[in-house]
């Protein structure tokens, strides 16, 4: 085990913030069919003049979507080399200044520096770093501040009075980054490093390859567990790897995959396919060997099956887990839905069975 800095005082994941093409649509996406309410939303109506942004919430889980208002902008830059994506995985602290400034001077570098937002309802003070490829991390102070969400935002009018579209998404699990060829101890000695995170767990592209494509992961995570990143760089394989994949068709390293936690997931699970999530199916044959591998499965095999959703363990219990297909046109970002049981486990004993199912998508593109 390295030795690793003091933790920097995140707490937890604060909001994700993507840069799309049309966030207006993207909103009513992730609300159609994901679930999520739009909750705020700042732009032109509300005094920003440069750009257009949608809060999305579902349960603790705070997705910002930001569109630019012009060409000539850094948001209209990133979209035009990675097409929608996010920018910005923040993290809440009670002081964002001191987690900005410990992070500078062990090493990262400034994305901004610290910022007062303020309205009526008080102030939030914010920073960010520089993490994998344009990716950033902000730090958010929001003890000052009782407002809707942040100082601009006001609440959505237009959705207000409508039913609650919650399908049980309630915190986020999660978020995983792809980097390039031999780059992921670079991001791991670099979140020991600066956040002070510890090694979670890891395994190597012995246990997580196919046939075809392979990848290398390591997760790291805060003190307290509630933050995990993992990291994924590729492999060598006898076809392409699926992160190379990503980082071909994202321009650079970036977010691969949120993994959404629930309390229920065959009927969240249900609920999205009804609405229209298109998932990552299995083969069929992986269920044969379930009970055997996981005897004290409480869920109904036959639901199980029918949702395509995968189960895994460890010493501490099990977990249930699926991975929706990419949520844009480029095969880069998707989703995954998890519940726990127990188990800390980040699918492990699924992933053979996942990247076969996600291999034949790919081929389906012509790129494997
Ligand atoms: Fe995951």
């Amino acid at each position: 085990m390295s030795i690793t800095s003091k933790a920097l005082p995140v707490r937890d994941f604060d909001y994700v913030e993507f840069y799309v093409g049309n966030a207006k649509q993207a909103a009513h996406y992730y609300r159609a069919v994901l679930g999520f309410d739009i909750k705020a939303y700042q732009g032109p109506e509300t005094g920003k003049r440069d750009c257009a942004s949608y809060l999305v919430q579902q349960g603790k889980i705070c997705f910002i979507l930001t569109s630019p208002l012009s060409s000539s902008s850094e948001i209209a830059a990133h979209i035009q080399k990675h097409g929608d994506g996010v920018k910005d995985v923040a993290f809440e602290t009670d002081d964002a200044r001191a987690a900005y400034q410990t992070a500078i001077e062990r090493g990262a570098t400034s994305a901004y520096e610290p910022i007062e937002l303020r309205d009526e309802h008080g102030v939030v003070v914010k920073a960010g770093i520089r993490t994998y490829g344009d990716t950033i991390h902000s730090f958010v102070e929001r003890k000052n501040y009782n407002g809707i969400f942040l100082p601009g935002f006001v609440e959505k009018a237009s959705t207000n009075g409508k039913a609650s579209y919650n399908l049980g998404l309630r915190a986020i699990d999660h978020i995983v980054g792809n980097v390039g060829w031999n780059e992921m101890e670079l991001w791991v000695k670099f979140y020991e490093t600066v956040f002070g995170f510890h090694q979670f767990q890891n395994f190597d592209d012995k246990d997580i390859s196919t046939e075809y494509s392979a990848l290398r992961s390591k997760v790291m995570s805060n003190p307290t567990e509630r933050i995990k990143m993992p990291i994924n760089e590729p492999a060598h394989g006898k076809k392409k790897s699926q992160i190379e994949e990503y980082i071909q068709f994202y321009e650079g390293a970036g977010v691969q995959h949120i993994a959404l936690l629930t309390d229920d997931i065959i009927k969240t699970v249900g609920d999205l396919r009804a609405r229209g999530a298109e998932f990552i199916s299995v083969p069929e044959a992986y269920y044969d060997t379930l009970t055997e591998r996981v005897p004290e499965l409480r869920e109904p095999m036959e639901e199980l099956k029918k949702e395509n959703i995968l189960v895994d363990k460890d010493e501490h219990g099990y977990m249930l887990q699926i991975f929706t297909k990419p949520v844009e046109d480029r095969p880069t970002l998707f989703y995954e839905v998890i519940q726990r049981r127990g188990s800390k486990s980040f699918g492990k004993g699924n992933f053979k069975a996942l990247f076969q199912a996600i291999e034949r998508d790919q081929a389906l593109r012509g790129n494997l």
